[in-house]
């Protein structure tokens, strides 16, 4: 084992796992705008809007996401623009993919969310008066909230460690660096070594963090 390539490279390590990173709360914040409207659409009781929800869940969940990825870099192609060293022209598309991707998965997350909530609690809040509306917003939704943020942190993890299939449209995060690298010096095992311990160190600290939130919502109770 040889590690002296680290001087010359460390900062492709650096940057890439700052990108992954990046990648990772942009597709969750997406997801999580995408996966609310098709998880509200999936609950509705809109024959339409219902189909269109479930139809684009099971498409997205059946197919791989390295499908998607490619297919989405194909569908969007941009004119080549660079901004603070991102090459958006695949970054846009790359992020756009990983959202759409768990925006599915989100959707189930809150739909079951939603649906966890004994029905009683929105019977009660309807015979007190409250509209179907201020019973979702303030007797529901924040009962649902405990099942769900959990859910989301889950997700979160996984798309931090979804986000290296992206190294196939050369997006310059972290897995897409360690090609790089280890094209550079001939080595394939320690750049890759070097990765699979940045990955974990990065799911390992956020399931921690998690954990410990987790816990405090559940004293609160
Ligand atoms: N490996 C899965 C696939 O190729 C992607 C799963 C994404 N999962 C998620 N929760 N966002 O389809």
């Amino acid at each position: 084992m040889d590690f002296s390539f680290l001087s010359e490279y460390w900062y492709y390590f650096v940057s890439g796992t700052a990108n992954t990173i990046v990648i990772a709360i942009l597709t969750v914040i997406l997801g999580v705008i995408i996966g609310t409207v098709i998880a509200l659409m999936k609950i509705s009781h809109n024959k339409v809007l219902k189909a269109v929800a479930s139809s684009y869940i099971e498409f997205i969940r059946g197919t791989p996401l390295l499908v998607q990825i490619t297919l989405f870099f194909y569908l969007i192609s941009l004119p080549e623009f660079h901004i603070f060293g991102l090459e958006l022209e695949r970054f846009i598309p790359g992020v756009i993919a990983m959202s759409v991707n768990s925006g599915a998965y989100v959707a189930e997350i809150i739909r079951a969310g939603i649906q966890a909530v004994d029905k009683g609690q929105m019977e009660a809040a309807r015979s007190i008066g409250f509209t179907h509306g201020q019973a979702m917003r303030y007797i529901v939704l924040p009962q649902a909230l405990r099942n769900i943020l959990p859910a989301l942190g889950n997700e979160f993890v996984v798309v931090i460690k979804e986000s290296s299939v992206l190294s196939v449209i050369s997006i310059s995060e972290l897995m897409r660096n360690t090609n790089i690298i280890q094209g550079a010096i001939y080595r394939p095992f320690e750049p890759l070594a070097i990765t699979a311990i940045i990955y974990f160190l990065l799911t390992f600290s956020l399931t921690r963090l998690l954990g410990y939130a987790e816990r405090r919502m559940r004293t609160s109770d």
